[in-house]
């Protein structure tokens, strides 16, 4: 219908519903920056600073006077000797700082399970990926940290590497060492990155994870809009002086970052910032005091389990984000996409994220109680309606072999291609990515060489009822290749 807006509408009904929030962003509707007691204002502001580069207003790409000035004290909060403002998402940072310490056709080490945004590097500067294997925890069914080791055998095998890169802490709050990384990726003369989206607040408290900044990383992105209080799609890349071209970072974020920024975007970096200076530290003190009180009562609650602290020493898991609230339905046997589903409609609740066996409700410093009440309340319930059902399935312990590259991921995008019988794809390129989830590690990328291997272990995944993500043919039937 022409009079209609569908959109607009579909945002009203999910306001409506008045859910309680476990997800991004991490102002949770609003709450987190409207109540910057010395910032009352900005609410009546919002729409009135949505401007563009008239005078007195600065300039993004060419910061010189009130960009320059908020980016600076950035810089001072999150403790890098630059950081940018970014509008385009994290995603963009990620961009600018893998294409800013590489040239094409370079290696970089990254994550097997990296975020999409690292694979969208790796195709926009036609780069080689050396992946290396996160750590997996079977029980809990989830990817977690990387060891020191696998980052020392990746280096060892390919010293002509530019540049690591780390996911730290991961969604799920696991982190790995990073300052031992740090130290040794530059023993190596190489650039340190971290993906750093899930930890925008680790800066503010002493009782949080070490950052990447702190630790030693060349640069690293920050998602501000997942857990701290700016708006979705404005983030912050932080970047260290010394081993990488600044000029060529900020060539690149000239390139992956729009001509007209959002002003309402960047207030709300600067607010963010604004709010974690002067207020952190008590507001972290405050959502610690929450998460830890509902975590050690959820746990007591029968078959459900809510993982903290205890994780550490396990699988090269160095410490934990306790604002990541990940709970397991493991042995009450029902799936956490049915928990997720659940809480929705009959709790009003709804959580970040869900897979086989957890959820994830995102803690952030704009969270009140009374929410960390209902959700327990509601879990106390479901633990009774619940028990003793046997939904669950189990995630089978494979050993995968790392396939052959013959392709680089850019290179594979721009080859034809065929769909052809999976059965069938022993010894083809392929052309898309399948990645089992959980626990979400992609078994064959673009440009690898399928094996009758990768066939088998898939297969095996498939009839352990684990869903395979990624390919065109849902059913997995038939697979992409390269023709
Ligand atoms: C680990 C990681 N890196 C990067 C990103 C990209 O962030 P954005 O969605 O802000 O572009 C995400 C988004 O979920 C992520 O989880």
């Amino acid at each position: 219908m022409i009079n209609s807006t569908p959109l607009y509408d579909g945002l009203k009904r999910y306001i409506d519903e008045n859910n309680i929030n476990f997800h991004m962003p991490g102002h949770k509707g609003g709450h987190g920056i409207l109540n910057i007691k010395e910032k009352p204002d900005f609410k009546d502001n919002i729409l009135l600073i949505d401007q563009t580069e008239v005078s007195g207003l600065d300039n993004l790409h060419l910061p010189e006077g009130i960009i320059k000035e908020a980016e600076e004290l950035a810089a001072r909060a999150f403790r890098s000797d630059y950081t940018y403002f970014l509008v385009n998402g994290t995603t963009c940072g990620v961009y600018s700082m893998i294409l800013g310490v590489t040239n094409h056709g370079d290696k970089i080490i990254v994550p097997r399970n990296s975020h999409r945004s690292v694979v969208g590097a790796l195709i926009l500067g036609g780069l080689w990926p050396v992946y290396y294997e996160p750590e997996v925890d079977f029980e809990k069914g989830i990817a977690v940290s990387v060891s020191l080791e696998k980052i020392e055998e990746a280096i060892e095998k390919n010293p002509d590497a530019k540049a690591v890169l780390v996911t730290n802490p991961t969604f799920y709050g696991t982190c790995s060492d990073i300052e031992a990384i740090a130290e040794l990726v530059h023993k190596n003369d190489m650039v340190f990155l971290v993906d750093e989206a899930h930890g925008a607040h680790l800066p503010f408290s002493k009782k949080l994870p070490l950052n990447a900044m702190d630790a030693g990383a060349d640069a690293a992105v920050s998602s501000t809009h997942k857990t701290l209080s700016s708006f979705t799609q404005s983030s912050m890349l932080h970047v260290r002086k010394g081993r990488v071209d600044v000029e060529k970072i900020e060539f690149m974020l000239r390139l992956t970052q729009s001509t007209s920024p959002s002003y309402i975007l960047m207030a709300s970096l600067d607010l963010a910032r604004f709010q974690m200076e002067e207020h952190g530290e008590e507001l972290i003190d405050n959502l610690l005091y929450m998460v830890d009180d509902f975590r050690e009562k959820v746990s007591q609650i029968p078959d459900i389990y809510c993982f903290g602290k205890e994780i550490i020493g396990q699988h090269n898991v160095v410490d934990f984000d306790p604002t990541k609230i990940v709970i397991n339905f493991r042995n009450l046997g029902v799936t956490g996409t049915r928990i997720d589903e659940i809480l929705r409609k009959e709790y009003k609740i709804q959580v970040e994220l869900s897979d086989l066996y957890n959820i994830l409700a995102m803690g952030t410093v704009a969270d009140v109680q009374e929410n960390y009440d209902v959700l327990y309340n509601a879990l106390v319930d479901i633990s009774k309606k619940h028990k003793g059902q046997k939904e669950i399935r189990r995630i089978p312990d494979i050993k995968w072999e790392t396939p052959y590259q013959a392709l680089n991921p850019r290179e594979a995008l721009y080859e034809p291609m065929e769909m052809i019988d999976f059965e069938k794809s022993d010894g083809k390129v392929s052309a898309e990515i399948i990645a089992p989830y959980p626990p979400g590690i992609p078994a064959i990328v673009p440009g690898e060489i399928i094996s009758k291997s990768t066939i088998e272990n898939i297969n095996r995944m498939r009839e352990a009822g684990i869903k395979i993500n990624g390919p065109r043919d849902q059913k997995l039937e038939k697979i992409a290749v390269i023709k």
